[in-house]
């Protein structure tokens, strides 16, 4: 298939390109007036229109801007029901940890899905898969962590693979056991059932995670949970979202491919992670809907890292999974300019997942799971006017 006048292709990174840090988070490449061509799911080339190779197989983008999808490296989309009575509590003035202390929170939601069927959670969860998929988004990762005990984790990881195979976006699987302590455990045996189901969530994620922060998980539990995955899961870490706790350090000793939240870090944590593996992941959508302070991204790219923002969708912190509204939202609040938050939720959040191989840039080879917009729009439009329809197709 070939796309033909395409009023910009942007994105366009050269290969081998898995992410982009400091500087060159400020850069990609965009050519005006262009075509693209694909084959069997793949780009396989494209160029200005002056050198068109239009044949009968043509479609016209009308002038639309033509990029890579959207990446969400950061969800907790597979819930059960909705916490909207907690949202109620919040705007008459508790706060997240508040309302988790009395038993809501992340265990309101676990017992929401403990008398939901599996089928049910399955069919409910593909709501959002479907609705982000609209949105633009073309792979996502999804967490477990509302199930806290072995056979409920287990029926979240279930039907992440049956959302896996069942959706042409990509879906990468984590195994967030250590997300609160289970119903009728102590925190010490509860983290001892976290390293015994290991080896059964490992037979389906790709990741292990642990929401290592104040009055959840200390460095210490993650320590454990990170020492039994080895090998059989790469660590993406729940760091310094309530407090500034360590966990950007243990996760960078395990290798972790990402630390997400980060809404509080000092100059240690950035230091920690220059020369590393690990992408910082930063979570706009949960800043927002909490009035968390904005993690600092701009420090960050200043130190020479690269940044990814996710959207953290789930039902307590961020009860929405738009891409363009993150992307917005790291221009409007933590002032990244537009191509450094388009990188962010393009080519670093694929990387911050294991896929940017594959997805996230506009590079031969690559996956054609891509944003075809209405005409006229350009990437700074896209953060400006920011509730603004602005998808003509989602190409997957
Ligand atoms: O990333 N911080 C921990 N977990 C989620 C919130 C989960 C929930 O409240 O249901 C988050 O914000
Ligand atoms: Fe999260």
């Amino acid at each position: 298939m070939i796309i033909r006048n395409i009023g910009q292709l942007v994105g366009i990174v050269s290969e081998g390109v898995l992410r982009k840090e400091g500087r060159d988070q400020g850069e990609t490449g965009i050519l005006e007036n262009a075509w693209l061509r694909t084959r069997n799911g793949l780009i396989e080339d494209f160029g200005p229109m002056t050198s068109c190779p239009c044949d009968d197989n043509v479609k016209d983008a009308g002038g639309g801007m033509l990029m890579p999808g959207f990446c969400d490296s950061h969800t907790h989309i597979v819930y059960a029901g909705s916490r909207e009575g907690e949202f109620l509590d919040k705007i008459n003035g508790l706060s997240y940890e508040e309302i988790a202390r009395r038993g809501g929170g992340i265990l309101n939601s676990s017992d929401l899905l403990h008398s939901t069927p599996e089928d049910e959670l399955f069919g409910q969860s593909m709501v959002r898969v479907r609705e982000m998929m609209s949105k633009g988004t073309v792979a996502m990762e999804i967490k477990s962590g509302y199930g806290l005990n072995p056979e409920d984790e287990l029926k979240m990881l279930r039907v992440i693979d049956r959302i896996r195979r069942e959706v042409s976006a990509e879906v990468r699987s984590t195994f967030l056991g250590a997300h609160a302590v289970g119903r009728g455990y102590t925190h010490e045996a509860y983290v001892s059932e976290v390293v015994n189901m290991i080896p059964k969530a490992a037979q389906y994620a790709d990741f292990v995670d642990v929401f290592c922060d104040e009055g959840f998980f200390t460095v210490e539990d993650t320590e454990r949970i990170l020492s039994a995955a080895k090998g059989l899961m790469v660590p993406k870490i729940h760091a310094n979202e309530l407090a500034v706790g360590g966990g950007v350090q243990v996760g960078v000793r395990h290798g972790a491919l990402s630390v997400d939240h980060l809404e509080r870090t000092t100059d240690a944590e950035i230091q920690v992670l220059k020369g590393s593996a690990t992408m910082p992941t930063m979570l706009p959508g949960s800043s927002f809907f909490l009035g968390l302070p904005y993690g600092r991204a701009k420090d960050f790219i200043a130190a020479g890292l690269g940044v990814a923002l996710a959207s953290d969708y789930n039902p307590g912190s961020s009860p929405s999974g738009d891409m363009r509204f993150v992307l917005a939202l790291g221009c409007i609040r933590m002032r990244l300019t537009p191509i450094e938050a388009f990188n962010a939720v393009t080519l670093n959040s694929a990387y911050a997942m294991g896929l940017s191989d594959r997805l996230g840039s506009i590079t031969r080879g690559k996956q054609a799971k891509l944003i075809l917009t209405l005409p006229g729009w350009n990437l700074t439009r896209l953060a400006y006017n920011y509730t603004t329809p602005f998808i003509s197709k989602v190409l997957l």
